[in-house]
């Protein structure tokens, strides 16, 4: 069977602005997608268009095989979708919201009573079942939010920042209840946490302006960076240099960078060429040459790091 969602060249512009350009992927039952991106790179604006909130304006996408233009109910029937922001509704409470979403959706009798009850549990919202929307936390709007996109059931679930505002135990909640869900559904995450997607996410795709500048695993990502598979080797400051000329000399190494001194030794961070695993190389060659090593590790990469380097440049730094 086709992936559960299909995006075929999409576009959107408002005006003079494009927001999505020409964005292509496509996501199986069984994975969780991380869609990141900076400001305004056209998350929220993807997102709305599979929604069938926003009409695209060329390209299309699929959902469950269906065209998100030719079919827009069964497509709105099969997705769960978690906007930006609050919900709306502000002055219905939480339960009487939940019951409208309840009905619009058409989930009925016994059924009804169960999946109000699942998500109310699951999002962890007894406590505030009959208070109005528009006076809950920031992060209580969010939880009744996921609550709705859940409430049916559905096979897909697109979720436009699903943790943003919550507390740490609830953004580590939300997160399980993602990657159990993303078992037997097709998700799709929007996030700016790069630590999510190592948490949740079996396939990543950034995008930056409008346009895919990177689709894969998260491995493939991490693996992007240039110091990934770097190894840290601290020397004493006199050594410093001659183990410096010596690493650099490897076969597999590209560069060695080194930093202040800290208490007397200096970290020197041995870059390998295309990735590639060198901690035994760097290893031998100092034994051999007895170089003393107060320390040496294979340096961890972030993602904000890899994050930066594919999508920084194009855009003005804050003042
Ligand atoms: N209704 C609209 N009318 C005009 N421009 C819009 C509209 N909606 C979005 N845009 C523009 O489209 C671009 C993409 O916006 P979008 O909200 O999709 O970004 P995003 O990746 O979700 O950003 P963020 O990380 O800040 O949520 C931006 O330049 C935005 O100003
Ligand atoms: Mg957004």
């Amino acid at each position: 069977m086709a992936d559960l969602i299909e995006v075929e060249s999409l576009s959107k512009r408002f005006g003079a602005i494009v927001a999505v350009d020409d964005v292509s992927f496509s996501v199986a039952r069984g994975v969780v997608m991380g869609f990141l991106g900076p400001n305004g790179a056209g998350k929220s604006t993807t997102m709305r268009v599979i929604t069938g909130y926003l009409p695209p304006t060329s390209g299309t996408a699929r959902v469950l095989g269906k065209d998100i233009q030719r079919s827009p109910v069964e497509v709105k029937r099969s997705i769960g979708f978690l906007p930006e922001g609050a919900p709306l509704y502000g002055d219905m409470t939480v339960m009487a919201f939940l019951e409208f979403i309840a009905r619009i959706r058409d989930v009925h009798g016994v059924r009804r009573q169960q999946r109000i009850q699942y998500s109310i549990e699951r999002m962890g919202l007894e406590q505030v079942l009959y208070q109005r929307i528009e006076t809950l936390s920031k992060g209580f709007k969010r939880r009744v939010g996921f609550a709705q996109a859940i409430l049916h059931d559905p096979d897909v679930l697109i979720l436009d920042e699903p943790t943003d505002g919550l507390d740490p135990n609830q953004k580590h909640h939300v997160r399980e209840l993602i990657r159990e869900l993303g078992k037997n559904k097709a998700i799709i995450i929007s996030t700016h946490i790069l630590e999510e997607v190592d948490a949740v996410c079996d396939r990543a795709v950034i995008i930056d302006r409008g346009r895919v500048v990177m689709n894969g695993t998260p491995s493939e990502l991490h693996a992007k960076s240039r110091r990934y598979n770097s190894v840290v080797v601290r020397v004493k400051a006199d050594v410093a240099p001659k183990a410096a000329k010596l690493l650099r000399g490897l076969p597999h190494v590209t560069a060695v960078e080194s930093s202040a001194p800290v208490n007397g030794s200096v970290p020197l961070v041995v870059v390998p060429r295309d990735g590639r695993f060198i901690a035994d190389e760097v290893g031998i060659a100092v034994r051999q040459n007895g170089i003393e090593v107060d320390e040496m590790h294979t340096q961890v990469v972030h993602l904000d790091e890899v994050f930066r380097q594919l999508t920084v440049g194009q855009e003005k730094p804050l003042r």
